[in-house]
């Protein structure tokens, strides 16, 4: 543990000092976590730490060890440099005298799964790390994770982010070989729906380069969490850059389907809440994904998870934007300085998901 925690310490805790990371108290894992790895006038909360990939690798490494039985880690897909994509559980089990009571392991919850940074940006992976963070550590959080099963993957294009970062050029694909010493397949296109509803592009070199349907491993992985737990999930929300706002289905398609009133509902109650804490910026904005983006934005894994998981409840999030490049036309860059308050209200909006949930559940009970 010696050298995890003077990585740990190096990599994380090196701002100013906080109070718990924000939550009131802390769980006691969580204390044993930084108990065990910090050293004096270190900064415990990983939302102050710059996010690479291997970041995430050394956070999940330390959750898994110190809250084990809250947090589960897989790693059972890699990209083309051979970097892990983790899929993170986080649910409250209950332990009786040191062992997990049978019966109760069985029990289905309703899961909110959220995948971060298919786009390469290091926000919404901060972001999901921040989410994991406050689940895990937060005492205060607790019946968050007692009703509802969390499953995050908080890295899903850990080349592209690695690329961008070192290059600091534009990039939103993955670093795949294609030919010609070209690499990229854009993630956010690749996915099995709608997918030659746009025109296909040859173009190699396109930072939308589609690739090939469900071609790339990361798509894969998505895939194969979205298959494995389709049934109890309740709500699907992909986290991206550039943007500041929650988007309902469809993205390929300017048409509506049965239940969307309902879906609408949710995103407009989760823009309340964010635009509640920290709409003086910016207001947060509820659309369709097709109409903020004016155009169709084909094999988008929210259509996926709508037609072909059956999954209604499917949102792209996006957050932070950044200074206006060509892609975004919508959204002006967010004044600097106020990441903090901003990211209180974005987690705001994935606690109303939870509410909202909770909600639907009493009132099926009441039903009954
Ligand atoms: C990972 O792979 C192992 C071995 O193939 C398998 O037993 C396990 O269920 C897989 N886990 C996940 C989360 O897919
Ligand atoms: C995809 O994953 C497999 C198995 O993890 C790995 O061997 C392969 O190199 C990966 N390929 C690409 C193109 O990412
Ligand atoms: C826990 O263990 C103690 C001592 O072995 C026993 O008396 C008690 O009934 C156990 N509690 C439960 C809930 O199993
Ligand atoms: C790849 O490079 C070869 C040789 O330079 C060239 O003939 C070919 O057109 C290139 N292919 C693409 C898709 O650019
Ligand atoms: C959500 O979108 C609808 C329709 O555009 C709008 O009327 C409503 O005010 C929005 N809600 C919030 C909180 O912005
Ligand atoms: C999508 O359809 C709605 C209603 O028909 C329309 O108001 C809107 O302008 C359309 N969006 C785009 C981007 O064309």
């Amino acid at each position: 543990m010696y050298l995890l925690g003077i990585v740990i310490a190096t990599v994380f805790f090196n701002a100013a000092k906080a109070d718990y990371c924000g939550c009131k108290s802390l769980r006691p894992c969580y204390k044993r976590m930084l108990d065990a790895l910090l050293v004096d006038d270190e900064e415990p909360c990983v939302e102050n730490v710059a996010i690479g990939s291997s970041t995430v690798t050394i956070f999940l490494k330390a959750l898994k060890t110190y809250c084990g039985y809250t947090v589960q880690v897989h790693d059972n897909f890699t990209t083309r440099e051979n970097r892990n994509l983790f899929e993170v559980c986080v649910k409250k089990i209950v332990i009786i005298n040191g062992t997990k009571p049978k019966g109760r392991e069985k029990e289905s919850r309703p899961i909110i799964l959220l995948d971060a940074g298919q786009d390469a940006g290091s926000e919404p992976v901060a972001f999901a790390l921040y989410i994991i963070e406050q689940l895990v550590a937060c005492a205060d959080n607790i019946n968050m994770i007692r009703k509802v099963k969390w499953v995050i993957l908080p890295s899903t294009n850990p080349d592209g982010l690695e690329y961008r970062r070192n290059k600091k050029e534009y990039w939103r694909k993955n670093m795949n070989y294609l030919q010609n010493k070209t690499y990229g397949v854009d993630i956010t296109r690749n996915f099995d729906d709608s997918w030659n509803v746009c025109p296909i592009t040859e173009n190699i070199f396109s930072q939308t380069y589609q690739g090939q349907v469900n071609s790339e491993n990361e798509t894969k992985f998505i895939i194969d969490v979205l298959k494995r737990y389709k049934n109890d999930i309740n709500t699907y929300i992909s986290l991206r850059r550039d943007g500041h706002g929650i988007f309902y289905p469809y993205a390929a398609r300017n048409i509506t389907f049965n239940s969307i009133e309902k879906v609408k509902k949710r995103a407009g109650d989760v823009a309340a809440k964010v635009n509640h804490r920290a709409g003086s910026f910016q207001w947060f904005v509820n659309e369709s994904i097709y109409n903020v983006n004016e155009e169709a934005h084909c094999g988008h894994s929210v259509d996926y998870a709508v037609n072909k998981m059956g999954i209604p409840y499917s949102y792209e999030m996006r957050i932070f934007s950044e200074s206006a490049n060509k892609y975004i036309k919508n959204f002006q860059s967010l004044p600097k300085g106020y990441e903090v308050s901003l990211r209180a209200g974005y987690f705001s909006g994935i606690r109303e998901i939870y509410n909202s949930i909770i909600n639907e559940m009493k009132q099926k009970k009441k039903l009954k």
